[in-house]
């Protein structure tokens, strides 16, 4: 109710009458009042005038304040840094890491001006519709296990878009005739991007620190599409913005839902030690599960059935002979046989 009375606020752009709400949304006027005053809360500016009815001022704010206010966190984001502008929150986390900065601490950017994706490619980071963070942790696991955090880090998103809605397409979003199956298209992508009808909602980018054998640091940075944007030409055709799918997504309570699902799943594995806990959700939520897929294997690229992670996270490749091959994240990359997904 409360996120279709925003939307209706937004469609609007002028004053809706309170009667109006009532009789849109079959509740009191009490009901509607309780729900401006929760958006209130959250951030939205919303002028109430007698005989007018209500006006949506300014949306959702985003900033340190409201996003500490909502997280729901033990000891991830208790330490919070909130940039308007910054080059890359990675480079900074990393920054803060080797100047000994705490397990947990999260920095947050509303704009990124290096934005950094996976193999070296660059992060498009525009202002005011996209959520762009990054969170130190200092695990005491072999060196090679730390990859697994990645896949953490998907399903925990995965979670939150769920949560926002992902999971159930709005009437004439996406393209062709997407709003007539309501099931969801939210899913990942191996190793850890985050799809939807199989466009890119979202990266991960892990960087580390170690030694030999010891981890000095883990930088887990996380972007995730939200709001309405042009993506540039080379992208476009692989891309979403969550905002396609889902009305009025508040960026605050995604990263709340991220935080909180991540914080509980790194202390699951911490305890277990591996992804055998997590497998059968990753497996399910997996785009790509029981699909012919292409490896590109830098020795030579090969197409074969995925059939789910391995409890380290590897992806297991039916070869045609009945052989599987387990993929390991860091060397190749494994697409749709018909495109990206
Ligand atoms: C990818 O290439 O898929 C990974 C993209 C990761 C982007 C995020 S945005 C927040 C953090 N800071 C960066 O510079 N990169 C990551």
């Amino acid at each position: 109710m409360k996120d279709e009375l925003l939307a209706a606020l937004r469609r609007s752009g002028d004053y809706v009458s309170g009667q109006e709400l009532c009789e849109t949304f079959g509740v009191s006027r009490t009901a509607v009042w309780k729900a401006v005053e929760q958006l209130k809360k959250e951030g939205y500016e919303i002028e109430a005038v007698r005989n007018r009815g209500y006006r949506l001022l300014s949306s959702e704010v985003f900033g340190e304040r409201e996003i500490a206010g909502r997280l729901s966190t033990v000891w991830l984001g208790r330490s919070l840094e909130y940039f308007e502008e910054i080059g890359s929150t990675n480079v900074q986390a990393n920054l803060r890491a080797e100047a000994g900065g705490e397990q947990g601490l999260l920095v947050v950017a509303d704009h990124q001006t290096a934005g950094r994706g996976r193999r070296g490619r660059s992060w498009g980071s525009p202002a005011g519709c996209n959520l762009y963070f990054s969170i130190l942790l200092r695990p005491q696991i072999p060196p090679e296990r730390a990859p697994m955090l990645t896949l953490l880090m998907a399903v925990a998103v995965n979670r939150a878009l769920e949560k926002a809605g992902a999971g159930r397409l709005k009437a004439g979003a996406g393209r062709g005739k997407k709003s007539e199956h309501p099931a969801s298209s939210l899913g990942i992508k191996w190793p850890n991007d985050i799809v939807i009808d199989g466009r890119k909602v979202c990266g991960i980018l892990t960087e580390m620190s170690a030694e030999q054998d010891y981890i000095r640091h883990v930088v887990i940075g996380t972007g995730i599409n939200i709001g309405k944007q042009t993506f540039p030409a080379d992208a476009a055709d692989h891309a979403i913005y969550l905002e396609e799918v889902v009305e009025t997504p508040s960026r605050v309570q995604i990263l709340s839902d991220v935080c909180g699902e991540f914080e509980g799943l790194y202390e699951q594995f911490l305890k277990a030690g591996d992804l055998r806990f997590l497998q059968e959700e990753y497996n399910r939520d997996l785009v790509s599960m029981d699909k012919e897929v292409r490896v590109l294997d830098p020795k030579g690229e090969y197409t074969g059935i995925s059939r789910g992670i391995n409890e380290i996270g590897e992806l297991l490749v039916e070869r045609p002979g009945g052989a599987v091959e387990p993929v390991y994240a860091g060397e190749v990359s494994v697409r749709g046989i018909y495109g990206y997904v």
